[in-house]
């Protein structure tokens, strides 16, 4: 792969084009601030340029650790909340096809009856425990991991230590002081790196390693934009993405919602979501992200999106090359539907002019702004690229709006109001 993998194309008005190229400079200079660690990037930048500084090299070393375990696991849990947990789902629910070891998530909820549910799927499984938490305080995976582990402890007997894995802080935290105990496998969570910009740190790599996902791949699609916008190949598509949300924005269209075609990629829309929200959200500014699966949410939300209160615009994703063996259409004698002359297509098509007939009804006959990114295929490598444009275009949305797009004040309030009650 060495193409652009990404297309981005639009449905908007003159006004906002315009409005969007008048951003074009401001938008380029905050990229040279984040390429030189300047104004807001002058920390907690580690992750641009992370897949070839570190985590390529390292991917190695991660893997042979990860195999000198000597445990036989056919499962793993991953514990974990926010950016501590949702790259990897994302990654995984998209590519786990591409797994040997099945993956199950905990530490992200406080319900009873999910906790009981999980338990009751992994009875008879012999899983790892994969605990994710840079403070290795937060209350939702702490709670988890207590009952995970004396789970363990009880079936596994002096094996349960060697069936956990941490990703935490590389000193501080109860988590660290865990493993320094129990000499528990870890790895560390790299002080300038936020969260949500994590997933190609260990946060999001070791637990798919851990599931048999091949992450090279990956992790050089990853690497491809980093190396593609150094020679300025795809700084256009920042522009006007960037550029278009915040005309869009300033005409009053606060919010934006990623639709998708692939109900496996709900995750992706979810991590996208954390991304921005808490990047932007701040100072009673920023673009509320929200998402929509089609055509799951053409016969609930449709109705609303097209001729709702028009506080909104849409950001389509599609893949251009669907996957080979997916199911065609069959004939069903006994069921007179209509659809016989559908015999023999492929379901992707129909998925793919439901699309396109919704962005068209959407548009023209709602006036809803829109935009449209295609990837070339739905594999590792685009979703690595399409991983890296978004933390770059988030960290310089948020620079537009004179926020800084590393902290999260607000998430801080909830845990300390917690904490309190407790
Ligand atoms: O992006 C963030 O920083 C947050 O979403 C955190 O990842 C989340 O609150 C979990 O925190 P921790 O990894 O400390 O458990």
């Amino acid at each position: 792969m060495s193409n652009v993998p990404l297309k981005l194309s639009n449905r908007v008005s003159k006004a906002i084009q315009a409005k969007s190229q008048s951003y074009h400079p401001e938008i380029m200079n905050k990229l040279k601030e984040l390429q030189n660690g300047e104004g807001y990037y002058s920390e907690f930048c580690g992750w641009y340029d992370y897949p070839s500084k570190v985590a390529i090299q390292a991917s190695e070393d991660w893997q042979s650790q990860i195999e000198s375990i000597g445990v036989d696991y056919d499962s793993l849990v991953l514990i974990g909340v926010g950016g501590s947990f949702l790259g990897a789902k994302a990654l995984y629910e998209l590519f786990a096809e591409q797994t040997n070891k099945e993956m199950f998530f905990a530490g992200w909820h406080l319900s009873g009856l999910e906790l009981s549910r999980l338990f009751s799927k992994i009875q008879n499984k012999k899983p790892l425990l994969v605990f994710i938490s840079k403070s290795g305080t937060t209350i939702e995976p702490a709670l988890h991991f207590r009952n995970l582990y004396e789970w363990m402890r009880f079936k596994f007997k002096d094996e349960a230590p060697k069936r956990v894995i941490a990703v935490t802080d590389k000193e501080k935290g109860a988590l660290r002081g865990f493993c320094n105990r129990l000499g528990i496998q870890s790895y560390v969570v790299p002080d300038d790196i936020g969260g949500r910009y994590s997933v190609f740190s260990p946060v999001g790599m070791i637990p798919l390693l851990c599931s048999g996902a091949p992450i090279e791949p990956l992790l050089s699609g990853a690497d491809l934009f980093y190396e593609q916008l150094r020679s300025g190949l795809n700084t256009n598509l920042l522009k006007e993405y960037v550029g278009i949300r915040r005309a869009l924005w300033d005409q009053g269209r606060k919010t934006e919602c990623m639709l998708y075609n692939e109900p496996a990629f709900e995750f992706f829309a979810g991590w996208w979501q954390q991304l921005f929200g808490e990047s932007e959200g701040k100072d009673h500014k920023g673009i509320l992200p929200i998402s929509s699966s089609i055509t799951r949410d053409l016969h609930s939300m449709g109705q609303f999106f097209q001729q709702g209160t028009p506080v909104y615009f849409e950001t389509f994703v599609t893949f251009k090359n669907s996957l080979d063996n997916l199911p065609f259409i069959e004939k069903c004698s006994d069921f007179e539907d209509g659809y016989d002359g559908l015999i023999g297509k492929k379901i992707d098509y129909i998925n793919h002019l439901a699309t396109e007939a919704t962005m068209k009804a959407h548009h023209e006959n709602g006036d809803v702004p829109i935009m449209h990114f295609e990837l070339d295929s739905l594999s590792l490598e685009s979703a690595g690229y399409f991983m890296s444009f978004f933390k770059v275009a988030a960290a310089l949305s948020a620079g537009l709006f004179e926020v800084n797009p590393f902290d999260q004040p607000g998430v801080e309030f909830y845990k300390a109001h917690m904490k309190d009650k407790l």
